[in-house]
């Protein structure tokens, strides 16, 4: 089998229509932000359980076709032995890795920041692979406000998207492009239109740059929508609208998925936009979702660590993941 018959089939394990990606990478540091918020300590025994129950969710696979994967979780297994990745795997869901190492400050530019992680990366990647992991993901994230992004964040972030992918794809491995416009701030949701529009512009370019198999990959953007501070809101027609005119104008193609991220919308908004996005008619790519915190939040409330409530959390991730999964065919609403 070639390398690109290999990329060829998991992008179309994973852009299967009605279905998403569940993000469950959290790192260490975020994942015991959202322990704390339920009482939970961050134990390593405490994650492997909440992973489990995640992953073991009766007929998830009928709603996700994958699920990211922090380096820790690649390892664990359930109860019963059996390693997580395989567990995903059994469930008809395809099993994928968080590879960048985190963000920091860019140096020389106050305010922006840096995704890290590019070295010993074909390395990492190859351990990942012998553990079951098919895709990837690295995420830049962009502050917005009058003067930010810079152009030198803009340029430098693309730069390093292009870098990760381009080693995925030599190692099998299919990459999910996530530059994430942050929704903190009290920006309009023009600003956030004219940044996203710049950082996609900058990605494609260094994609391109990088010799990049657009097919072979997909983008995990952020909606178009207002800073969290900014005096209105906009609706899910607004922001459909709106993230689609930027898609549309920076977007190939050739590029088979869009999943988007939630990004601090609450699990009702982010169900309700993808599906305004989705009966905005057809377009080019798929789109779907790849949501963190609106597919898991409520399932952390309903477990709050207790063995008790491993049924309820669960029927709590299958409720948001099937309306999500709705939503990804413009049917949540109807
Ligand atoms: P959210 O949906 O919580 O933004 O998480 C998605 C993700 O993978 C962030 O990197």
């Amino acid at each position: 089998m070639t390398q690109s018959h290999d990329l060829q089939v998991t992008v179309e394990a994973l852009v299967q229509q009605g279905k998403g990606i569940l993000a469950a990478d959290e790192s260490g540091p975020t994942i015991a932000k959202r322990f704390t918020a339920i009482g939970v300590e961050s134990t390593p025994e405490n994650r492997r359980a909440y992973r489990s129950l995640l992953l073991a969710a009766p007929g998830l696979g009928e709603f996700v076709s994958g699920v990211i994967l922090y380096e820790e979780t690649l390892g664990q297994c359930a109860e019963d032995g059996e390693p997580l990745p395989a567990l995903a795997a059994r469930q008809g869901i395809v099993p994928g890795i968080k590879v960048d190492t985190g963000k920091g400050p860019l140096a020389l530019a106050p305010g922006d920041e840096i995704t890290h992680g590019l070295d010993g990366l074909a390395a990492r990647l190859e351990d990942s692979v012998k553990l079951g992991a098919r895709f990837a993901k690295w995420r830049a994230v962009y502050n917005v406000s009058d003067s930010l992004p810079s152009r030198a964040a803009v340029e430098a972030n693309a730069e390093s998207l292009a870098r990760y992918a381009a080693i995925c794809q030599t190692q099998g491995v299919v990459p999910i492009v996530e530059p994430e416009v942050l929704i903190d701030g009290d920006h309009s949701q023009a600003r956030c239109a004219a940044v996203t529009q710049e950082v996609l512009l900058a990605v494609f370019g260094a994609l391109h740059r990088h010799r990049v198999a657009l097919e072979h990959m997909l983008l995990k953007p952020s909606m178009v929508v207002p800073g969290k501070a900014h005096a209105q809101r906009a609706g899910p027609g607004d922001v459909a609208e709106e993230t689609l005119r930027v898609l549309r104008r920076t977007v190939p193609a050739a590029v088979p998925g869009i999943v988007f991220l939630s990004g601090g919308q609450s699990p009702a908004e982010a169900t309700a936009n993808l599906d305004a996005l989705n009966r905005q008619g057809p377009q080019p790519w798929r789109l779907s979702f790849s949501y963190g915190r609106a597919l898991q939040d409520p399932v952390l409330q309903a477990w709050r660590g207790q063995p008790a409530q491993v049924h309820a959390a669960q029927e709590a991730l299958l409720k948001r993941a099937r309306l999500n999964a709705l939503a990804s065919q413009g049917r949540y609403g109807a």
